[in-house]
């Protein structure tokens, strides 16, 4: 499927300098890794756009996305939170330089709780040129049942290693029932982002101030829920190397099915 050869030296693990051991500066590390993203979060940093698209994430989450679907090469990307569209012909784009066609199958899976206008016209009524590989577009509640079988027969029909990257209501119980619905459609060997797992570092921020939507995101946030996941589950194990350093949005939350 990749249309791009590997050099058998073109492995991160043989040119990439290995982070070097610096415990004594970890805590310098911490502060400015939770300064930095307090900052970009409150003054939306991560508004940005892809291909003429608005997309919501840090330019450094774009380049660690791109690295994950590189490596992984996954026939679907099946992803939550739509938004404008951006992050869903984002990962289209990426399939599209990685080779593949929508005449090959595959593609992006997307869903929404809400379409925006902006999603329609870029996916529907006046299609983005990479538009073609985003094969699903759901509205509804992302942990619905029928939301999950209608991803679920999709993928049925057309197997293949799938991805998912979960971007949508940061709620912990949601993200929580979202991590075990969704890893039921990842394969051994396949991934598994939860995004804006340093939402709780927001907690006492305007951003993430009280709401109804966000009562108390100290408490109930994504990595809440994925330490619950994890604790739970040994067939998922957290990849280091491609948000655990330098800054992200999710840091250590990139898991791969390992059984
Ligand atoms: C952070 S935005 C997604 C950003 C998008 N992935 C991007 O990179 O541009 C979160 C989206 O999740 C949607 N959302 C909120 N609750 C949801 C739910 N229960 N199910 C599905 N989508 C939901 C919102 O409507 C919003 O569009």
């Amino acid at each position: 499927m990749r249309s791009m050869n590997r050099d058998p030296t073109d492995n991160p693990s043989s040119w990439r300098t290995p982070p070097e051991a610096r415990p004594d500066l970890d805590f310098v590390v911490r502060d400015l890794q939770r300064t930095f993203l307090r900052v970009a979060d409150n003054l939306r940093w991560y508004e940005q756009t892809w291909l003429g698209v608005p997309i919501w994430q840090l330019p450094e989450d774009l380049v660690a996305l791109q690295r994950i679907v590189f490596d992984a090469n996954p026939k679907w990307i099946v992803e939550t939170g739509t938004k404008f569209g951006g992050s869903a012909i984002f990962f289209a784009s990426l399939l599209a330089m990685m080779g593949r066609t929508p005449e090959q199958g595959g593609g992006v899976i997307t869903v929404d709780i809400h379409e925006t206008a902006e999603a329609r016209e870029l996916l529907q009524n006046r299609p983005h040129r990479f538009a073609s590989l985003v094969r699903q577009r759901l509205v509804g509640d992302a942990k619905a049942p029928e939301i999950i079988a209608a991803m679920s027969a999709t993928l049925a029909a057309d197997p293949g290693p799938v991805m998912v990257f979960l971007d949508d209501w940061h709620d912990g119980d949601h993200v929580y029932a979202e991590l075990q619905a969704y890893s039921r459609l990842v394969a051994p060997g396949g991934i598994l982002i939860v995004a804006d797992t340093t939402f709780e570092d927001l907690a006492d921020t305007p951003v993430a101030a009280p709401s109804e939507k966000y009562p108390d995101a100290k408490r109930s946030n994504p990595r809440v829920a994925l330490g619950r996941f994890l604790s739970e589950r040994g067939d998922f194990t957290v990849v280091p190397d491609y948000t655990s350093t330098g800054i992200s949005n999710f840091p250590d939350s990139v898991l791969r099915r390992t059984g």
